[in-house]
């Protein structure tokens, strides 16, 4: 079974299948697309399925022509689980979010693998991308595939492989970021370096599945300890008339032992403030308590809260209350030059400002228009960003700095600035760092 899979690979034969087509599943799917396997895309999301399969991108920075070319070049969406079963190689690249409680969701990947069980068959390779916990694809994913009675490193393969895309870091394509594997067996592993091998650089062979489910944890906890550090900084900093962003500039000239992360209003996206409780979560099941975990959480957690409490500050200083007042919020993606809204502290601020009664607005260039809106009184129509609304506003909050906004012309057109991302480098009466 695994010679004949080999083969199917370096002959680029094999069909791969990717489950999930967001962030994570889409630029894979067209990177082996690009590398020439044949590949099918399958995902529940009917509209999702229905504008990719018309050659139209659901994310905007992948352009509709790439997509366009690779349906040309035979790439399938589809809703249907049954065209696993001729697929040689599947990719799980379904979402793992929080629950309410704020524990594991699991419902993706296990509805995936649910629906995938009846169509696995020998001579396939398994492999799970989504971030989780340690454990996941062992309890998860290989019991679905041993109830069809296929042993796994004989008749199939089954893999974990977390996914490290960085969204709109146009410096590492999905080819050039190295992969982590870890298989079930070493035979998994010798597949998975196979498949993975024929589409990036670098393939990194871990000893197990539980290992690599745990790099992409300590990646992701690392992220998050260290901005929850740089918060606490920033407070301290404030607290003391010192520029916290000086600061890290400053000490980023160190040329070994340090390395900057930024403050800004709270974490957003689908990793950072989500995968860490993943970890958390399972600890508690080995008696074990995450501190460092949690405290960058409450801290990380908190700074919308505290950004708020500089705003009403400022306008305060200026004999102004936050009721009334006109606050327009440039940026509300979770980070610059993105348009992914998923957890974005950007939202969070409009609506603490507009429950304290502000009358608020925003501008994104990536994000002309809101799905949902955060609050009634807040308009899901993003404004243009020009020098007669700038000048209505009696404050600007900068919750994202995207590089496409034009810094001189907010500058000189507000009254008043606050700056969550530490834009203004040089000290200026109408603007304060927050
Ligand atoms: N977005 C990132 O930057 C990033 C980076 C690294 C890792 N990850 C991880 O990758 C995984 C996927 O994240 P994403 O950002 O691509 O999510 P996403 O929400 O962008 O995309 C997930 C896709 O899966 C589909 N889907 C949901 N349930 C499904 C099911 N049962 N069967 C088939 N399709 C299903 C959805 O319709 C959607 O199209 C997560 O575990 C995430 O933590 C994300």
């Amino acid at each position: 079974m695994k010679d004949a899979l080999l083969e199917r690979i370096r002959s680029r034969e094999a069909q791969v299948a990717v489950v999930g087509l967001g962030y994570v599943g889409l630029p894979l799917a067209l990177r082996f697309s690009e590398c020439g396997f044949r590949v099918i895309g399958i995902d529940t999301d009917a509209e999702r399925v229905a504008q990719l399969a018309r050659g139209e991108t659901c994310i905007a920075r992948y352009q509709n022509s790439r997509i366009a070319q690779a349906v040309k070049r035979g790439f399938r969406p589809t809703m249907s689980f049954a065209e696993a079963r001729n697929a040689d190689a599947i990719l799980i690249c379904v979402p793992t979010p929080l629950t309410a409680q704020r524990e594991p969701d699991l419902s993706h990947v296990r509805a995936a693998a649910d629906a995938l069980a009846p169509q696995l068959r020998a001579g396939q390779l398994v492999s799970l991308e989504s971030t989780t916990y340690p454990g996941t694809t062992e309890e998860e994913i290989v019991p679905r595939i041993e109830k069809g009675n296929l042993r796994i490193g004989r008749d199939c393969f089954v893999c974990f492989s977390p996914e490290r895309e960085d969204p709109g870091n146009a410096r590492f394509p999905t080819h050039a970021i190295p992969k982590i594997l870890g298989g079930i067996t070493p035979q998994c592993v010798e597949v998975g370096l196979a498949l993975y091998g024929a589409a990036i650089d670098r393939v990194v062979p871990v000893s197990s599945t539980r290992t690599a489910e745990m790099v992409k944890l300590l990646e992701n906890v690392h992220r998050a300890v260290n901005i929850g550090l740089a918060n606490e900084m920033k407070i301290i900093c404030d607290r003391m008339g010192i520029d916290v962003h000086e600061v890290i500039r400053a000490a980023a000239t160190k040329p070994f032992g340090f390395v900057p992360y930024w403050p800004g209003p709270g974490l957003g996206g689908h990793c950072i403030p989500i995968d860490p409780f993943y970890l958390a979560w399972k600890a508690r099941a080995y008696g074990v308590h995450t501190r460092f975990i949690e405290l960058a959480g409450e801290i990380n957690a908190a700074m919308p809260l505290w950004v708020l409490g500089k705003v009403a500050d400022a306008l305060n200083a200026r004999g102004k209350s936050v009721r009334g007042s006109r606050i327009l919020v440039l940026g509300v993606a979770y980070k610059k030059n993105v348009d992914d809204l998923r957890e974005s502290p950007a939202l969070e601020l409009m609506r603490l400002l507009a429950e304290k009664g502000a009358r608020v607005s925003f501008s994104d260039p990536h994000v002309p228009e809101l799905r949902w809106a955060v609050h009634d009184e807040v308009p899901t129509r993003g404004s243009e960003l020009t020098s007669e609304i700038l000048e209505k506003q009696d404050l600007v909050l900068i919750a994202t700095d995207h590089d496409a906004f034009d810094y001189a012309l907010v500058l000189k057109n507000s009254r008043l600035i606050v700056d969550t991302r530490g834009r203004y480098l040089e000290p200026a009466a109408n603007v304060v760092k927050a």
